[in-house]
């Protein structure tokens, strides 16, 4: 059985009959990291990997889901106060309060929902399923009336509001906007977005999965929007978007060491990402990868997001020859995104391997990457 047929399965088992099925993707970011949240550019798409639930209004005042994947149930109303304990249901409560606080409509509906996104890799589970039922939502009680650009703000205020991250936009814009072997290039400033259709004959993008996920304390990623907003502020600009390095420098006697190093690399990211759009548009493919393994070492050394095992994958893919790698999405974990040449894809695949085998004792995890559509009723 595919994902659908078994999605529709558990549907019927659970709740009887048949529901209407949706389903939304993860993303990959060929490059433009931690750059959202502070107005800059960024160059994500949606993958085939996918969020899917099988949904029906069910005619009461609240909603009864099934996780496949964890095997758990939940059910909630949707004031304020009906918010569910466990976390992934937080997330669908989340979007059913983030729609009606912006005046939309949502009924009681049954669910089961199943996905194929890998969890704590960086390929953003998390918008898949906001994405997933924002879009439903939408198509389902609301005659597909919100704007797409809204339900992605509603997915990012459900990671605010109800899930305890500060995240920027980037994710949920990838995965309600995506589109089939398109990167999109977004302004996170001003919000506009351009679909660049990607193909680099001769070359693919793989994931490389390092599998392990760095539980740190004090929520780093909100710590790390912190020290920007803060340097924006010293600067006197609303984010680090509208400041260059010459008005860094000129403050540096005044911010933390640490806050320097990150305003530093947001300030270069954003740059490379626009870099990067025209390396593609020249065909310059051993400029897109370079600024790729610049990223990753501004990520490594001066955002400190990477961790030892993400590292050593970027070395193995420099030793290896790949055209570019770094480390993708939010960091502390997770996998690194590879730009490489057909002629080189086994041998590298291999060597990371049995490299990092060798090392710490599993092997990663590959996945190819198939840019493909966001968030769809199927
Ligand atoms: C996470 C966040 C995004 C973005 C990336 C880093 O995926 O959800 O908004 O900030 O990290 O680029």
């Amino acid at each position: 059985m595919n994902l659908k047929e078994k999605v529709a399965q558990a549907f019927a088992d659970h709740f009887g009959g048949e529901g209407i099925l949706f389903a939304s993707a993860g993303r990959i970011n060929l490059i433009g990291e931690h750059t959202d949240y502070n107005g800059g550019f960024v160059f994500p798409g949606a993958i085939d990997k996918v969020i899917m639930a099988d949904i029906r209004p069910n005619g009461t005042d609240s909603a009864n889901l099934y996780s496949m994947d964890l095997g758990e149930s939940a059910s909630f109303g949707f004031n304020e106060e009906d918010a569910p304990s466990q976390q992934w249901a937080r997330y669908i409560f989340g979007v059913c309060r983030e729609t009606i606080k912006r005046g939309g409509t949502v009924k009681g509906f049954d669910a089961v929902f199943a996905g194929n996104v890998p969890l704590g890799a960086g390929l953003s589970s998390s918008a898949a399923l906001e994405s997933c039922f924002a879009f439903a939502i939408n198509d389902l009680f609301n005659g597909n009336s919100i704007e797409k650009f809204e339900l992605a703000k509603i997915g990012q205020s459900t990671e605010h509001n109800y899930c305890g991250v500060n995240c920027g936009i980037m994710d949920q814009f990838a995965s309600v906007f995506g589109k089939k072997d398109c990167l999109i290039r977004l302004d996170c400033r001003s919000l506009e977005y351009e679909y660049f259709p990607f193909k680099i004959d001769g070359y693919r993008l793989v994931l490389v999965d390092s599998v392990v996920k760095h539980e740190l304390v004090d929520s780093p990623y909100n710590k790390r929007r912190q020290s920007c907003e803060r340097v924006a502020a010293r600067l006197g600009v609303d984010t680090l978007r509208d400041a260059d390095m010459a008005m860094l420098e000129s403050a540096k006697s005044d911010i933390s060491a640490e806050d320097y190093m990150r305003a530093k690399f947001v300030i270069e990211e954003k740059e490379r990402v626009l870099d990067v759009c025209n390396a593609l548009g020249r065909g310059d493919i051993n400029t897109v990868g370079r600024l790729m393994y610049e990223t990753h070492a501004g990520l490594s050394k001066d955002y400190e997001v990477s961790c030892e095992e993400l590292d050593f994958l970027n070395d193995i893919a420099k030793e290896c020859g790949v055209t570019g790698s770094r480390i993708m999405g939010g960091g502390f974990g997770g996998c690194t995104i590879n730009l490489v040449a057909n002629d080189k894809y086994d041998h590298f695949i291999a060597t990371a391997k049995e490299k990092f085998h060798a090392k710490y004792g599993h092997e990663p995890k590959i996945y190819d990457v198939i840019i493909s559509d966001g968030a769809r009723r199927l």
